[in-house]
């Protein structure tokens, strides 16, 4: 066990929101050692982006971009920071972040606590250029005009993001999800699309998996139509599946950590079955180990994220998954991440 997992053991002994702020500190100040380059193996690309490996942090960690360096010397491939809303906004009450380590998994319902776009955009000005960056953006709660707030937050960061995601499906602000419908996401991604001009950062969409096939398709299609150029599969869950033994499993929120594989499995797949090879796809939801890393990218996926397993595994979680991804793809005899993905097409 390294020191950084030795912390990582110590942090859950806290509760859960003081230890998410002790993790941010530390890894602000921690004086963490360069990696190590990754296997190339590992390279691939999303969207005409590269990457060094496809294992990412999800958003929500770092949702001010106040510690991208430390993150980055975690052995990320890219780091998404926020979800960022225009004005600083204190999200729910507390407590709203809890641990159900019987079930591996975390229920959140934070409502974009966030320093808002100004603070944001100051510290991606400053932003270490060593790790590839993406700038997660929300609405915030009192907006009723949810679209604008996006493209207040595409306009603001131009230029200094790696790539931008398009949150519509954060679970705890009321009427986010509502954007995944077709008229409201044409609205909001015709929007944006306008907003864009000429600029060509990449713009990811990331959706719940609490959707349907046909919803996915819709999802899918629209993207498509209004030059979105990945997805993201996916957010949290409302569902709460009926093996969850913690006594934290009726709080209300987002459910996400392992009993989220599946559902978000079937989410990327949906998309995957939609989108034939025409959009890159990036998994997240319950991924902890190369094995489930490798099973979604067989599923279609360019790259993955991760949030809550590194809760429960440690820092350490980056690179097992790495060396055991590695591994994998050479015993099926892909020379890259990018074979194995459209292999599965
Ligand atoms: C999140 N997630 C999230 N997603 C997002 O787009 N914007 C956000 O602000 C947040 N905030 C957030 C906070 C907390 C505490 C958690 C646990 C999660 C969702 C996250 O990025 C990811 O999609 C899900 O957690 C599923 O992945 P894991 O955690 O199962 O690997």
């Amino acid at each position: 066990m390294g020191l950084s997992d030795l912390g990582a053991g110590l942090l859950r002994r806290l509760d859960a929101e003081t230890a998410h702020g002790l993790a941010i500190r530390a890894l602000q100040i921690a004086p963490l050692p360069t990696p190590a380059p990754d296997d190339p193996v590992l390279r691939t690309s999303v969207a005409g982006l590269s990457l060094p490996n496809p294992v990412g942090l999800a958003a929500g960690l770092d949702k001010n971009g106040e510690a991208l360096g430390g993150l980055g010397r975690l052995g990320f491939g890219f780091v998404e920071c926020g979800s960022v809303t225009p004005l600083a906004q204190p999200g729910n009450q507390k407590p709203r972040l809890f641990r159900l380590s019987e079930d591996r998994a975390v229920i959140n319902r934070m409502g974009f606590n966030n320093l808002g776009l100004e603070a944001f955009a100051a510290r991606l000005e400053r932003r270490p250029r060593s790790v590839v960056v993406g700038a997660n953006l929300g609405a915030n709660k009192d907006t009723e005009d949810k679209a604008a707030d996006y493209v207040s937050g595409l306009r603001r960061l131009r230029g200094l993001s790696d790539y931008v995601t398009v949150n519509v499906s954060s679970p705890n602000t009321p009427g986010l999800r509502a954007l995944q419908g077709r008229a409201a996401l044409d609205d909001l991604l015709g929007r944006l699309n306008e907003a864009r001009g000429g600029d060509r950062t990449p713009v990811f969409l990331k959706i719940a998996p609490d959707l349907s096939g046909d919803e996915v398709g819709l999802i899918v299609e629209a993207s498509l139509d209004h030059a979105i150029d990945a997805l993201i599969v996916s957010n949290t869950t409302l569902d709460r599946p009926g093996t969850l033994r913690s006594a934290h499993r009726a709080e209300a929120g987002g459910l996400s950590g392992a009993p989220l594989k599946a559902r978000a499995a079937a989410a990327l797949q949906a998309a995957a079955e939609a989108s034939s090879g025409r959009l890159p796809l990036i998994a997240v939801g319950g991924i902890d180990s190369g094995a489930e890393a490798y099973a979604r990218i067989r599923a279609g996926a360019c790259a993955v994220q991760l949030y809550s397993a590194l809760i429960y595994e440690g820092p350490g979680l980056v690179g097992r998954m790495k060396r055991e991804l590695a591994a994998r793809l050479r015993a099926d005899g892909f020379s890259s991440v990018a074979e194995a993905a459209s292999a599965a097409r």
